[in-house]
């Protein structure tokens, strides 16, 4: 088999550069490991970018995302007993939209589908082959036999264990990681948001969440050890310390319900560089991981599409490749930014094992400046609506 463009992972970056590229005529074929049922099944975050809305719009999926999203002017941080909010709409004009990560891959999947999308499911033994040479190919195994697809370009949308970060030499990949020293607990409810909008909360017990997903499906999420695993959590001791960290008025109107899902998640900062190598180009999680506290996860991933997308229409539509050359730079440039926006929002909010009584003072300064600064809360309002691409 042959295509343009070989995308590994169909993920939300695989699936969304997939669909903008055959709407510019590009070919592509999807390599998933697992079946769409599983990746269907995985809960993400829920908050999508500006940019991100329209890149959904360009690559014609925006339907459902237009009328069920729900759009949020601000957000409220909470720390300790005091609570205040950031409206991003009243600072800086921008707002960012409520729609669950899983209902935009759905989105991109029947697009796929209705454009006749080549997407090939439970595949194994994904390996790329002459990633730095003119004629790079994929091989891999599907329904028992061995396939190869040869191509002008991989992409590898493969998440964070995927095979395309490995396929670039150590030679060429420089790490940089930092892991937190807690995970966070979430559940899935079907109740009513305690609030209208998100509730950011920093208490002495720890951090917590409070988000949702529509009017009758709530996200929370509260700071845990890694040792612990869901199964210590029943749902009502899960409620009772949501309670304690979440602003009395939160705590005294929660309407809880049984959990539907209940997960840990560990947290982590991740960047691989560079992004390209050769014909090989990395995006989203493949490339990059951010801590969930300000949801920049798909929202980092999409702009490495939009990059990769403009690269190589650039490409083939007018035979230049300054984009494509120039796609790790831009791509990261833009990464690193998300990561320090996460790290900080991450460092200002939660409780840290060895944390002084200095670093206590260090993060009740920053929320105090942040509460009383004009100019930090656009700072903040900004990175949180998304960074320009
Ligand atoms: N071969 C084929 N497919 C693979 C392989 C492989 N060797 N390894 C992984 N995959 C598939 C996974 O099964 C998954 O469906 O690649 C896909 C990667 O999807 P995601 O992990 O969702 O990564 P990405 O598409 O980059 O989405 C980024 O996901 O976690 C969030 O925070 C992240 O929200 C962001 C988004
Ligand atoms: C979520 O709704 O799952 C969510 C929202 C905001 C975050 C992280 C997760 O920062």
């Amino acid at each position: 088999m042959r295509t343009q463009v070989c995308i590994i992972g169909g993920g939300p970056s695989g699936l969304l550069l997939s669909q903008l590229l055959h709407r510019r005529g590009i070919d592509t074929v999807v390599l998933e490991r697992k079946t769409k049922a599983y990746v269907l099944g995985r809960i993400r975050a829920g908050i999508l970018e500006t940019g991100m809305m329209a890149l959904m719009r360009e690559a014609g999926v925006s339907d459902r995302l237009d009328k069920e999203s729900y759009v949020h002017d601000g957000t409220v941080i909470s720390f300790e007993d005091e609570q205040f909010g950031i409206n991003f709409k009243a600072l800086i004009g921008k707002t960012v939209a409520v729609y669950g990560q899983t209902e935009v891959t759905r989105d991109l999947y029947e697009a796929r589908e209705a454009m006749d999308g080549k997407i090939v499911f439970n595949v194994e033994g994904v390996q790329i082959h002459g990633a730095d040479s003119d004629a790079p190919f994929v091989t891999y195994s599907a329904d028992g036999t061995e396939q190869r697809i040869d191509c002008d370009f991989v992409a590898g949308c493969d998440g964070f264990h995927g095979v395309s970060r490995q396929a670039m030499p150590l030679t060429v990949r420089r790490e940089y990681e930092k892991i937190y020293p807690f995970g966070w607990l979430g559940i899935l409810s079907e109740t009513p948001p305690v609030h209208e909008e998100l509730i950011y909360a920093s208490s002495r017990r720890g951090f917590a969440l409070c988000s949702m997903r529509n009017e009758n499906l709530s996200r929370y999420y509260i700071q845990c050890s890694l040792s612990e695993s869901p199964s210590d959590w029943t749902d009502a001791a899960f409620w009772e310390e949501l309670r304690r960290r979440i602003p009395t008025e939160a705590a005294e109107n929660l309407i809880t319900g049984p959990s539907i899902e209940k997960s840990i998640a560990p947290l982590r900062s991740f960047v691989t560089e560079p992004m390209r190598w050769g014909r090989l180009f990395l995006c989203g999680d493949a490339a990059h991981i951010v801590p969930p506290t300000g949801a920049k996860g798909l929202n980092t991933a999409a702009s490495d599409i939009h990059y990769l997308y403009h690269g190589m229409v650039q490409h083939y539509l007018d035979g230049d490749s300054e984009g494509l050359d120039r796609y790790s730079e831009k791509a990261l440039a833009r990464v690193w930014k998300a990561e320090r926006f996460s790290w900080w929002m991450t460092s200002l909010l939660h409780r840290f094992p060895d944390q002084s009584e200095f670093d206590l003072k260090m993060q009740r300064a920053e929320i105090d400046f942040l509460r009383s600064n004009h100019a930090a809360q656009v700072a903040m309002a900004e990175n949180y609506v998304g960074l320009p691409y």
